[in-house]
């Protein structure tokens, strides 16, 4: 079959709508720390910036994550076994996953993302370039519950989630995430989980702190995506990109850092700064391997296999479901 004749996806969507996006960005100014969920990052030109982000020098996690998947390719088909279903947490561009897909050759793949028009162009690529893969886009803030379409077969459910998305969540969210994880698999599903290590925060800062300044135009995006969507009239220039390694919480902190004393609308409403004030817009969390391993076993699963690399800047892992957890499906066929 030709390129262009591929059969198109079809995308199931479960999208939030603005009014979601209006609440949760009202709600956050209001607070005294005022905040922005990390997710309302990815509109196209969010998604555009990522992606630039990922291929900097500075930027470790991604060539890191990227060379780990490529060498242990093997292994990692021969851990999950055969036939598997792989259900992407976070997709973007799906460009970890190709890493995978020849090695494991898993009967189906189910990209779950938010940003709607990413996800749609990156399945596409995947289902014309892998003809064999049945590909089943999900459009879905998968941070809360919800509702997994019923795919029923005999194959195994690998939750695949990579890039230290989990690093976005504060440690009792990721908790909370990888149960509602747990619930999707079935009794015999796995994890695969890519999360950043513990290190030297001078190298941290540079990888937030970018001399291209691309990190800084993705945070101040959001700044635009407000404005655009909900009315908002945010000066860009009146904000400063800040992004620094909290050591007490083991997590590198962004802020958006107000210049000056200003008020900004948003769908009608006023929010006062003080030059200074933050908008705190994204939590990154660095775990040592003990430490992450504690936090999945709150969520039920339990450490299968372990692959790095040589300079033990980040983690890919293997979990299984502990018996607590597999107990719950005990009954299902
Ligand atoms: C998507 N997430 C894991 C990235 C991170 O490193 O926390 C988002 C990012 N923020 C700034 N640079 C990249």
């Amino acid at each position: 079959m030709m390129a262009s004749d591929a059969m198109p996806v079809r995308l199931i969507d479960l999208a939030p709508a603005v009014a979601d996006f209006r609440s949760e960005v009202l709600v956050g100014l209001s607070r005294p720390q005022k905040s922005l969920s990390p997710k309302f990052f990815y509109d196209g030109e969010g998604c555009r910036l990522f992606e630039a982000i990922c291929d900097l020098p500075e930027y470790y996690l991604t060539r890191t994550e990227m060379h780990i998947l490529t060498r242990h390719a093997g292994d990692i088909a021969t851990a999950l076994g055969a036939p598997v279903t792989l259900i992407e947490l976070g997709s973007g561009s799906s460009r970890k996953v190709r890493l995978l897909l020849d090695a494991v050759r898993p009967r189906r793949y189910v990209p779950l993302d938010i940003a709607r028009d990413h996800l749609f162009a990156s399945a596409s690529a995947i289902a014309r370039d892998y003809p064999w893969l049945d590909v089943r886009p999900i459009c879905v803030d998968y941070s809360h519950p919800f509702e997994f379409p019923d795919i029923a077969d005999d194959s195994r459910r690998i939750a695949f989630f990579p890039g230290s998305s989990i690093g976005n969540f504060a440690p009792d969210e990721a908790v909370a995430l990888l149960r509602s994880v747990a619930s999707l698999l079935g009794r015999d599903g796995g994890l695969l989980i890519g999360y950043d290590l513990k290190k030297d925060p001078a190298v941290l800062h540079r990888a937030y702190n970018d001399a291209a300044g691309l990190t800084a135009a993705f945070n101040l995006n959001l700044l635009r995506r407000i404005n655009r969507e909900l009315e908002g009239d945010f000066e860009l220039g009146r904000f400063d990109h800040s992004a620094h390694f909290a050591s007490d919480d083991g997590r590198v902190e962004m802020h958006l850092v107000s210049r000056v004393d200003q008020v900004v609308g948003v769908s009608g409403q006023l929010f006062k700064f003080a030059a200074g004030e933050s908008i705190h817009t994204e939590n990154s969390y660095k775990y040592g391997m003990d430490q992450f391993v504690g936090l999945a076993a709150n969520a039920g699963f339990r450490p299968l296999q372990t692959w790095t690399d040589a300079g033990r800047l980040f983690c890919v892992q293997l979990f299984g479901l502990d018996d607590s957890r597999a107990g719950l499906f005990a009954d299902a066929t």
